[in-house]
């Protein structure tokens, strides 16, 4: 699927990213800064954390109890679209999804 990210800068990224590829993993393939993702996608770090764009909320999975948990230590203010990007696997339905990227 298509994934773009939006910098706080107005800068965007866009790639064709593989199913069952984790959009943590895929932000570091297109060096996409602030997304550290130090625990390697292992969700114990919250340094890959996004803010899923309104209109593609519905589209992503549920977030378990660890993540709404993570999501609380944040060093960036938690959103309503606050997720972590690392539990994001991409997927058809998630084609054409974007993602602002915390500073
Ligand atoms: Fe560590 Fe997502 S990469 S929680």
């Amino acid at each position: 699927p298509q994934v773009h990210w939006i910098m706080r800068n107005g800068d965007r990224v866009s790639d064709d990213v593989n199913d069952g590829t984790n959009l943590m993993d895929a932000a570091q393939m297109n060096g996409i800064p602030g997304i550290a993702g130090e625990c390697g996608g292992c969700l114990s770090c919250a340094t890959c954390h996004v803010y899923v764009d309104e209109a593609w909320l519905a589209a992503c999975p549920p977030m378990d109890e660890v993540e709404n948990a993570m999501l609380d230590i944040v060093t960036s203010p938690r959103q309503s679209g606050s997720r972590l990007s690392c539990q994001l696997i991409a997927s058809p339905a998630l084609d054409g999804i974007v993602l602002h990227v915390p500073d």
